[in-house]
């Protein structure tokens, strides 16, 4: 029986550190949180502007923790070289602009897709799965099963974005469902990331092929009432809850 994997995005973390320029909160602690709390994976994203995330954190968490590392990261020949230092578990693709508050876009693919193509090669060499971070439109997935990608993490930020509102949920499921059956067809790995909560995680927890999740905000937010660790196991059980309905095998 699969259950679909939390990787926790740990970038709040080093943002509220940051703010003072010593260790607090210790970046570290909170990860052994997370991992007594059941998360899979620690996400952290390595901003070229190193905005929250620090390259030692990396190594740190990579040396005492227990949990494999996803990095999330943009396609430069300088995070290329400290990826295949660190030897993450995978690494996540993404676009960067420096104006941005987060991730906004996926990746396009059709536009860098020999560069797609290059360091997935060189990734995949030294053992790193790679997910680029694509919007929920199939001729992503169809390019990105080309590159020999391990996957995709879809950008849920829009189904986020609206899912208040029923009609235009509707549709944005019935285009993430697509994404999932052709994931399946390509023999892609499935990841779904951003803006995913407590509560509008629920309507994808069916989809076909779900393997993992990385969710940063809503966790980060729920730890600063419950603890992070109660705000983790509180996602994981949710997470589990797909068995119950027995939706996947
Ligand atoms: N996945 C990717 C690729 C991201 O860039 C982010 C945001 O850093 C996340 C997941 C997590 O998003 P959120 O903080 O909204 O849960």
């Amino acid at each position: 029986m699969k259950v679909i994997r939390l990787g926790l995005n740990m970038d709040h973390v080093a943002t509220l550190r940051n703010a003072r320029g010593e260790n607090d909160p210790s970046l570290l602690e909170l990860v052994f949180e997370a991992q007594d709390g059941g998360a899979d994976l620690i996400t952290m994203h390595l901003r070229e502007d190193r905005r929250h995330i620090q390259d030692e954190d990396l190594f740190e968490v990579r040396k005492h923790a227990k949990l494999p590392i996803n990095l999330e990261m943009a396609m430069t020949d300088e995070m290329l070289a400290i990826a295949l230092d660190l030897k993450p578990h995978s690494v996540c693709l993404v676009p960067e602009r420096r104006q941005e508050l987060t991730t906004e876009k996926g990746l396009n693919i059709g536009e860098h897709f020999s560069r797609l193509q290059q360091f997935t090669e060189k990734l995949q060499g030294a053992g790193i799965a790679v997910f680029p971070f694509v919007e929920a439109n199939t001729a992503d997935l169809k390019l990105a099963s080309i590159a020999h990608c391990q996957g995709v993490e879809i950008h849920t930020g829009h189904y986020a974005r609206i899912w208040k509102n029923p009609y235009l949920r509707k549709q944005e499921l019935a285009k993430i469902q697509r994404c999932a059956q052709e994931c399946a067809e390509l023999g892609l790995e499935l990841h779904l990331g951003h803006g995913l909560n407590y509560f509008n995680i629920y309507d994808l927890l069916s989809l076909p092929g779900l393997e993992e999740v990385n969710i940063g905000h809503a966790i980060i937010a729920r730890a600063l009432k419950t603890g992070l660790q109660n705000a983790v196991s509180e996602m994981k059980a949710i997470l589990r809850q797909v068995h119950d309905c027995g939706d996947r095998d």
